[in-house]
């Protein structure tokens, strides 16, 4: 389980979280959802401790990790996969490197044991025989796969998704979703989801929450969110709505 209490963080004067508290139990799909730029993937990165928060605590399978160093976050991050917003793989790398790089810096594999890894966990996002590919040969959707793929490498407990269907088209977006969900029921890994793609949310998630002026401004349960009256979360509902329907 993760819990974040009571983090603040400010850049430049502005402050982006303001006193957030949240709790990801084990084996959700929780779904992190609100407008640019109100701290989604500041969130995500305070939890790995890319970022550092102003105050606050984390809280990692019960542990306090807030002021744990470089060295006590290494086994931490490792057990947490994660798909970056964006280009998420090495563009100068192979499809097998970019899947080997986890395992050669953490594992004690042997080279077999390595390409038998790989081709298992390629297998797995439906991209059997790409290893020799480059990054630059690949769709955006093939990319988000061979990302989620190397996330899983190392079996994680965790895997945070920050966007993963933003940019793509429906089809591939739906692909992508139907691949979370196998992930969770495959490798019974918890997952936190940042997205703006509200069908996406709705596929995927079993817990949600909107961020609103750096709080928590709602969590719960797909129905419950509906029948919110949080004023921020409608409107961002309603919004979405309409875009879907664009
Ligand atoms: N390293 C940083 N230095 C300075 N400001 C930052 C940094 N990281 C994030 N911010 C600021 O914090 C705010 C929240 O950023 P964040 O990336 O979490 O937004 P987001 O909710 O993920 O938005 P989007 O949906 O567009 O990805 C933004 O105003 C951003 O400019
Ligand atoms: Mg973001």
């Amino acid at each position: 389980m993760i819990s974040l209490k009571n983090i603040s963080k400010s850049f430049d004067g502005v402050k982006v979280l303001d006193d957030m508290n949240l709790d990801i139990e084990y084996g959700d799909t929780f779904v992190v959802m609100g407008k640019s730029g109100c701290g989604k993937s500041v969130t995500l990165k305070i939890i790995l401790r890319l970022i550092f928060p102003d105050e606050g605590s984390i809280i990692i399978d019960g542990i306090d990790t807030t002021y744990f160093d470089e060295v006590a976050m290494m086994p931490v991050r490792q057990n947490i996969g994660m798909l970056f917003q964006g280009a998420a793989l090495f563009d100068s790398m192979t499809v097998w490197q970019n899947l080997a790089y986890p395992l050669l810096e953490h594992s004690n594999l042997d080279d077999s044991e390595i390409d038998a890894k790989i081709a298992e966990m390629l297998s797995f996002v439906g991209l059997d025989g790409s290893q020799s590919k480059m990054p630059s040969e690949l769709s955006g959707g093939m990319k988000k796969r061979v990302a989620l793929a190397r996330a899983m490498i190392d079996n994680p407990s965790y895997v945070f998704f920050d966007e993963p269907t933003t940019g793509l088209d429906p089809v591939t977006s739906g692909m992508i979703n139907e691949l979370i969900i196998r992930t969770r029921e495959r490798f019974g890994v918890t997952s936190i989801v940042v997205t703006h793609d509200l069908a996406s949310a709705m596929r995927i998630g079993t817990r949600f929450a909107f961020i609103d002026k750096g709080k928590i401004a709602f969590v719960g349960e797909k129905r419950e969110m509906f029948e919110s009256d949080n004023p921020g979360l409608r409107e961002f509902l309603k919004d979405a709505e309409w875009q879907d329907r664009s």
